[in-house]
């Protein structure tokens, strides 16, 4: 196994099967996670340079539930705040002895310290729109509990995919498996890397995209990504893009409905995200029993 989690590429289609096996360790009959004490001399520290809620604190969760030492950094109340740069931050929290680092940054900074800090280990949990690889583990892990395997499915990606490190992260994790098809739908200028066909069909046509689905991921708004305003008119963005009730109905009756979340109800109705299809709240939950495998896997190697 590679000593950091950049990217889902550093994984190989047996090393993301035994982390998504290895996380289901972690829940009991119950549906708890499990503790255990594995990593009692371990320290990690959370540095995250943009909002997060469900990372950041299932990272923290696992953490402690492995028994390691968390240190939750704030950015804000940070020396950062007076000119201190990432890379002298991360190496002041190394030579205090913190072993692995878990970072969220707007910029591709992540490869850059680790190459500068070669004892350390990190684990990516968002850079910028580029990758998301945790979150992918858990879209893949989130799939397969529903639908058994990953082979022979329709997936349907609907959304701002353009600034999404959820779908390029997807994306990478689903290449290593035989799936039936991958269809992207979006406002076209939310989706121009994604009409190129080497990354699967695009189809504007949200209804027409749905046809058949198996699971149907759905993305919020960027807003934050933006360069200038979108002007963008919601009414008729919600009557295009929305996964309603009425445009689920052109899915299979048992297709699963995804969300990395937050949710802001222009991508996805309240009764969608309510419906016995959602998953959503369980990607939620399975982000705990991921980044406890992620971490142990990583804590040992
Ligand atoms: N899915 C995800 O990364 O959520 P947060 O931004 O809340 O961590």
């Amino acid at each position: 196994m590679a000593k950091n989690l950049l990217s889902i590429n550093d994984l190989s289609k047996d090393e993301i099967i035994d982390l998504i096996e290895f996380s289901n360790n972690f829940i009991d009959d119950e549906g708890n996670f499990r503790k255990e004490d594995l990593f009692p001399d371990k320290t990690i520290a959370n540095v995250f340079c943009e909002p997060s809620t469900r990372t950041k604190s299932s990272f923290a969760i696992a953490a402690n539930n492995l028994g390691c030492s968390v240190i939750d950094f704030n950015i804000d109340n940070s020396s950062i705040q007076k000119g201190e740069s990432i890379l002298e931050t991360v190496d002041a929290l190394h030579l205090m002895g913190v072993d692995l680092c878990v970072l969220r940054h707007p910029e591709s900074v992540i490869k850059d310290l680790a190459d500068y800090l070669p004892s350390m280990t990190f684990i990516n949990a968002g850079e910028g729109s580029i990758s998301h690889p945790t979150q992918a583990l858990i879209d893949l892990k989130t799939i397969i509990d529903h639908k058994n395997s990953l082979d022979g499915l329709k997936i349907v990606i609907v959304g701002d995919l353009d600034h999404s490190r959820v779908t390029s992260s997807f994306l990478e994790g689903i290449s290593n498996f035989d799936i039936d098809s991958l269809i992207f739908s979006g406002h076209p200028e939310m989706c121009t890397k994604y009409q190129n066909p080497k990354f699967g069909s695009y189809e504007p046509d949200m209804q027409k995209a749905l046809q058949d689905a198996d699971v149907v991921m759905t993305l919020r708004i960027q807003y934050e990504r933006f360069d200038q305003d979108l002007n963008l008119d919601l009414d008729t963005y919600k009557s295009s893009y929305q996964l309603s009730s009425e445009k689920l109905e052109f899915a299979k009756g048992d297709a699963i409905i995804m969300h990395p979340g937050p949710v802001n109800y222009v991508e996805i109705t309240e009764a969608v995200y309510d419906s016995e299809n959602s998953v959503i709240r369980q990607q939620v939950a399975n982000g705990v029993a991921i980044r406890m495998a992620v971490l142990s896997r990583f804590l040992s190697s």
